[in-house]
């Protein structure tokens, strides 16, 4: 069934937004609106907005917005469905539901009867834990041993499966359920061909269930407690239609909240690693459960934070086989730490041995960023050989140059190359070139996020280290000065693009520049750069839509009073308005402070002086623009119908001239 489009609509009109976003956040009212610290980013003070006029909120600081249910969908991490039986019940909505299609009923039964037999085995196995002689004799006091808590338990919802062929089968068939559907879910195992019934997939095993996002349970992990070298240590549910397991992180259900709030995610390869981590109060921890992490995963991650820290056991080996995978996230946009346990020690053991505080401290001291790790393991290893010297130069800026960001890749070119020992320029030329190759291979390959692409997937394939050939090139000259932008601004306009290109538009962008980064100083007591640089520009408007937008809300503010400043557009909720600021911010110059930052990228504003040049481009600009204008009086007088018409149109090209003509002097007089 789906819930019918009148249903929608009436749950829509009577959820109101400062009452559904009140029930989980405290709101302030303020004029009109209200607000609060945001709910999905950590801040102390509040840039979270409700305006109960347009129903709709809006975060200022990371730019979380929508209505009522995507509020209730985002703040739950549930679908949209869900959102409206949610709200449904919160005002006493009777849903009525529409007949779906055959195909849409049985795979939309399937998937719920396949969460109520997972959810009736964790039940069964939790109760079985707690209630039968065997689970308390074995289950139990193997979680006690290993120090978990009641509450612990509980809250992760731990249970046992007894050690004999059928007792959760049977009582499940028992119950009503069908063999096959046990079958789908992964809980019994059929031979086929075989005449009996089947048999219980998980037998004396305590048994970790696996949530999906929202809390349901999705499949388990059960790990033996005998030593048996023909079992595996843990038995994992196999797919089935609401397990995929690639786009799983275990325990994200219970880690949701903190990672949201301490904007940060922890990333352990155990479920008990997980669950140890909770018990030390360390909250925000999820586990990739044995595999290798794949890119939903990351982006699972992504909707949350965009900062994640992976802590390896000590385990030399596998931390080699790990590293190259890790490109994956570096190119979703994260910022990737990792941690190192002592050998053979992991998360779990680790923190029951030094206890919380330590642990913590541990975390603290021992994290480093990723390329720096990478470089140094990769350094360890090639010892003074200059070819595998000349591989780990190319294997560290094949991971920068997977960096979406253009300023932290600079970053990263000057720290390696100081640990590296190889000139920084040398890196980035190295850089640029993978760079062009990327975007020669993949012009479309501007929404990466949206995309579906897989580790195997050919998003992957330019990424590959080079032959030898390409080895030779690293200790060439290349090709001159970083020149790589892939995070131009997507336009769609093929025009745009090619205005882009153009000396107008560097007079915009450099013009548009001054007023964001120092619109709101003052130049005398009381007169802004802002007041005196729109004063300058009456009637000019701007081509590039973008730089256009921004000297329009100039415009509007300064028409009301108000001077924007830097902090409002680095706050933008437009990331690509973020972005544009954060790189005027750090023009090449600027730069030599960032490198200072040891993890972070800290961008600092421009304390210096006012840059008198920079006001030429104000004049150039208006030059620019008013030449353009003069063109057209040119054309126009050309194809003017009479005589009267060329005169009024050869006057405006005078007047023109004339502002021309003087801005030139003073450009001049400026430069000289
Ligand atoms: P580990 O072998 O490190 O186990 O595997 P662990 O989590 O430390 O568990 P304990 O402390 O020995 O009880 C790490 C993870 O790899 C997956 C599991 O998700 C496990 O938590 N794994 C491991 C399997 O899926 N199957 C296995 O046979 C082994
Ligand atoms: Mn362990």
């Amino acid at each position: 069934m789906r819930i019918n489009p009148e249903t929608v609509e009436r749950i829509k009109h009577a959820a109101d937004i400062v009452e559904v976003v009140g029930d989980f956040v405290s709101l302030k009212k303020k004029g009109a609106n209200y607000s609060a610290c945001c709910p999905f980013h950590n801040e102390k003070t509040p840039s979270f907005n409700v305006n109960p006029v347009r129903q709709i909120y809006k975060c200022f600081g990371c730019g979380a917005a929508g209505d009522s249910i995507k509020f209730v969908m985002d703040i739950d991490g549930i679908g949209y469905g869900e959102a409206l039986r949610y709200l449904a019940g919160k005002y006493n909505i009777e849903i009525e539901e529409e007949e779906l299609t055959d195909e849409e009923t049985i795979r939309q039964n399937a998937r719920e009867s396949l969460y109520i037999i997972l959810n009736y085995a964790k039940n069964f196995y939790q109760h079985q834990l707690h209630n039968s002689e065997e689970g308390q004799a074995i289950g139990l006091s193997y979680f006690r041993e290993r120090g978990f808590t009641n509450e612990i338990r509980k809250k992760f919802e731990l249970g046992y499966s007894l050690d004999n062929w059928d007792s959760f089968s049977k009582e499940a068939l028992e119950k009503g359920y069908s063999a096959e559907i046990l079958e789908k879910a992964g809980l019994l195992i059929h031979k086929e061909g075989s005449q009996t019934a089947g048999y219980d997939r998980f037998r004396g095993r305590v048994i970790f269930p696996i949530h999906n996002i929202a809390g349901k349970t999705i499949a388990f992990g059960a790990r033996i407690l005998k030593t048996d070298k023909n079992q595996p240590k843990y038995l994992n549910s196999p797919e089935t239609e609401v397990y995929h397991k690639s786009e799983v992180l275990y325990g994200i259900f219970q880690a949701k909240n903190a990672i949201r709030s301490l904007e940060h995610c922890y990333l352990v390869e155990g479920y008990t690693d997980v669950i140890s981590l909770h018990q030390a109060g360390i909250e925000n921890v999820v586990a990739s459960s044995g595999t290798s992490l794949t890119v939903e995963q990351i982006r699972l991650i992504g909707r949350f934070t965009p900062n994640i820290t992976i802590l390896y056991d000590g385990d030399m080996a596998g931390i080699k086989a790990a590293l190259r995978g890790l490109d994956l996230v570096l190119e979703e946009g994260l910022n990737v730490n990792v941690v190192l346990f002592p050998d053979n020690e992991d998360p779990d053991s680790y923190v029951r041995r030094v206890g919380a505080e330590a642990f913590k401290a541990h975390l603290k001291k021992a994290s480093k960023d990723f390329i720096t790790f990478k470089t140094e393991i990769l350094l360890q290893d090639a010892g003074n050989d200059p070819f595998r010297l000349a591989a780990v130069i190319q294997e560290v800026v094949n991971s920068i140059v997977k960096i979406p960001d253009a300023i932290k890749r600079q970053v990263f070119f000057h720290r390696t190359s100081e640990m590296l020992r190889v000139d920084e320029q040398m890196l980035i030329t190295e850089g640029n070139k993978l760079l062009r190759k990327q975007h020669t291979a993949k012009p479309t390959e501007r929404q990466p996020r949206q995309s579906n692409a897989t580790p195997e997937g050919p998003r992957q394939e330019f990424h590959q280290p080079e032959g030898p050939d390409d080895l030779d090139a690293l200790f060439s000259d290349g090709f001159g000065p970083f020149a790589g932008e892939p995070d131009a601004i997507p336009f769609v306009a093929e025009e745009v693009e090619a205005f882009q290109r153009t000396k107008l538009h560097y007079q915009e962008e450099a013009f548009v520049r001054l007023l964001v980064v120092h619109g709101a100083r003052e130049l005398e007591p009381t007169i802004t750069v802002c007041q005196y640089v729109l004063g300058q520009i009456e009637g000019i408007e701007l081509k590039d839509p973008v730089y256009s937008h921004l000297l329009t809300l100039f415009r509007e503010n300064f028409n009301r009073n108000h001077v924007l400043t830097t902090d409002y557009f680095l706050q933008h909720h437009e990331a690509e308005i973020r972005n544009l600021t954060i790189e005027w911010l750090t023009q090449k110059h600027e730069l030599s402070e960032l490198w200072k930052e040891k993890y972070e990228i800290y961008v600092p504003f421009e304390t210096d002086v006012l840059d008198r040049t920079a006001f030429n481009n104000i004049l150039r600009l208006k030059k620019a623009f008013i030449e353009e204008k003069m063109k057209v009086c040119l054309q126009q007088a050309v194809h003017a119908k009479t005589e009267e018409e060329q005169h009024a149109v050869m006057t405006e090209f005078m007047f023109y001239k004339g502002i021309s003509m003087a801005a030139a002097k003073e450009l001049g007089s400026v430069i000289g």
